[in-house]
């Protein structure tokens, strides 16, 4: 008896000591997939156990915090349901995603509460990582923080002929890096913050992961509001970059560490064939004694400008050595995909934007672009459909910043005028680059497809706070060849059927040349509930989620932007 009580205080020990080691680590939590070619989106407010004690308030999308990785191929017409189920108006933008302006999600793609919002297009990307966040100005730091985003991955068979690993939370891992600081109450503190003090991975605090003992990729996202991360592994192992925001490189570059600014995306392939099984290490941030200007390397410990993890190196992801796979990954393949970039001979528009500061004031940032900040309903730069423009992005502002532009993938051409000086890590295809202080970035990109002349694409700082102070610019891309007689489009132009309708509504359009650029439908209060940019229509709207009732369609004419309302009955 007494000898049993003797083991069981030992036992009892050995699971006291188990339970530390198990708050120390958390199992990284690996964001739910979403796959085929509907997906339905449910963004709210919501909570979640972050830390112990308090619940966290946090927004998610399908779930607690952040969203499910939404997995599509190159080729597919992609349907997106997004529902905002949360008490403030939001959009979803898809980063880096090749689509209609009126589809993208910015600033101007606004979903009031209790609004279904139904963007769709065919997939033009090749195989990458992309993402989707909201973007409603002068919201974005608020919305982001509560945890409103997701990744997307774009596969395709060029990515699909290559060894790689692609077994999604298995050899093929995401990581979302971000931080937050807390208050007393377990809450994120939004306001004044550029840093976080905290790591989440994933929305995992202190995560740990378990990865078989071969080659594994890692897609990281850098969705934090200012810091920039100088990314390399505990025992400065090398490891491969195989892709950047846009796509796979020409071949794997070996490096030992990766700068991964705010909105930017590495895929890396990490070799763990010759570690012990049991035996770990740490993807770390090495963000001491960076130059001045890296965002997060800044001295102070707090305030709005200072954090826990400024000018430290620190973990990011603990990781565990398992066996490997059935099927593991044992080689790194010498040559990915063949890309042909654009050069800077092949640009026929240049242009150059200055980082500026901005006038100071209460409630905004000190930055902003050419001394202009972003203004809702002024367009900044107007582009040729197809042409090949250089711009070169110079920043003598005391700091460094971020550069992200809507609708293309850009090839960076030079960094301060020298094409030697871009780094092979950066060689692929970006949407955002950095711009250091007192350097000069340049780069080329063709603006193909989507000309429309009314709803612009956004460039800006990808710092949420930057672009929310107005570090943000606009620009249409118009098709000048495109010409044609503007008839204004009236109500007789069209009919809606049935009437009243209980769960599909039709358009026929007099003229079967007219196509609809936008139809918003209201209830007879006047307030949105469906939004639905250039649907296409030949199997009508589905309204089978409308209660009974009188509703209003107010139907925008793709080719005149005129919009004519009608009334229809739901039964
Ligand atoms: Cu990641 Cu304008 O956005
Ligand atoms: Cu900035």
């Amino acid at each position: 008896m007494r000898h049993f009580k003797v083991t069981s205080l030992i036992f009892i020990c050995l699971l006291l000591v188990a339970n530390i080691h198990a708050q120390t680590y958390q199992a990284l939590r690996i964001p739910d997939t979403l796959s085929g070619t509907t997906f339905n989106l449910v963004m709210k407010d919501t909570f979640k156990q972050i830390l112990t004690g308090q619940q966290t308030i946090t927004g998610g999308i399908n779930g607690d915090f952040w969203g499910p990785t939404l997995i599509v191929n190159k080729g597919d017409l992609i349907h997106m349901n997004v529902r905002n189920k949360m008490n403030d108006t939001t959009t979803l933008h898809w980063h880096g995603m090749h689509l209609p302006a009126v589809m993208d999600g910015g600033p101007h793609q606004t979903i009031p509460p209790g609004v279904l919002w139904q963007p769709f297009w065919t997939v033009t990307n090749n195989a990458s990582t992309l993402w989707y966040h909201p973007h409603l100005h002068e919201m974005t730091v608020e919305h982001l923080m509560k945890g409103l985003g997701g990744l997307i991955i774009v596969r395709d068979t060029d990515e699909a002929k290559l060894a790689l690993p692609r077994t999604y939370g298995v050899d093929d891992i995401p990581v979302i890096l971000t931080s937050r600081r807390y208050d007393a109450n377990n809450q994120f503190v939004v306001q004044n913050v550029s840093y976080g003090d905290y790591m989440l991975t994933n929305g995992t605090p202190n995560a740990a992961v378990s990865l078989p003992k071969q080659f594994v990729r890692l897609r990281i996202l850098n969705v934090e509001i200012e810091r920039g991360y100088d990314l390399g592994f505990s025992d400065n192992r090398t490891f491969y970059v195989i892709g950047n925001d846009g796509g796979l490189l020409n071949a794997p570059v070996p490096v030992t560490r990766v700068k991964l600014l705010v909105g930017e995306r590495v895929e890396i392939l990490v070799n763990l064939s010759n570690d012990a099984i049991g035996s770990s290490f740490d993807l770390k941030a090495y963000n001491s004694n960076q130059a001045f200007g890296f965002p997060g390397g800044e001295p102070n410990t707090s305030g709005q400008f200072g954090s826990l993890l400024n000018n430290i190196d620190f973990p990011v992801l603990h990781i565990n050595v398992a066996a490997s796979t059935a099927n593991p990954i044992t080689a790194l393949p010498s040559i990915l995909i063949n890309n042909t970039y654009w050069t800077a001979a092949n640009a026929t528009v240049t242009r150059n934007i200055a980082i500026t500061n901005g006038q100071p004031g209460p409630a905004s940032v000190p930055f902003n672009f050419d001394n202009v900040s972003f203004a809702i309903n002024t367009i900044n730069k107007t582009v040729q459909k197809d042409a090949i423009e250089k711009w070169t992005v110079t920043n003598n502002n005391v700091f460094g910043h971020t550069f992200h532009i809507h609708d293309v993938e850009f090839k960076i051409v030079a960094r301060n005028g020298n094409a030697s000086s871009v780094g092979a890590y950066e060689s692929g295809w970006k949407d955002v680059m950095y711009v250091p202080r007192n350097e000069n970035v340049s780069f080329v990109a063709r603006f193909t497809d989507y000309a429309d002349p009314i709803h612009p694409f956004m460039y800006h700082c990808h710092f949420s706070n930057h672009e929310d102070g107005g570090m943000m610019g606009q620009f249409v891309v118009v098709d000048t060849t495109q010409t044609g007689t503007q008839t204004v489009f009236n109500e007789n132009d069209f009919v809606v059927y049935p009437n009243p309708a209980s769960s599909r509504l039709f358009v026929k359009f007099n003229d079967i040349n007219t196509r609809a650029y936008y139809i918003r439908i209201t209830n007879i209060l006047g307030r949105t509930l469906m939004m639905l940019p250039q649907p296409e229509l030949s199997n009508g709207v589905d309204i089978s989620l409308l209660p009974a009732g009188t509703y209003f369609m107010q139907l925008t004419d793709l080719k005149t932007k005129s919009t004519v309302v009608k009334k229809f009955v739901v039964e």
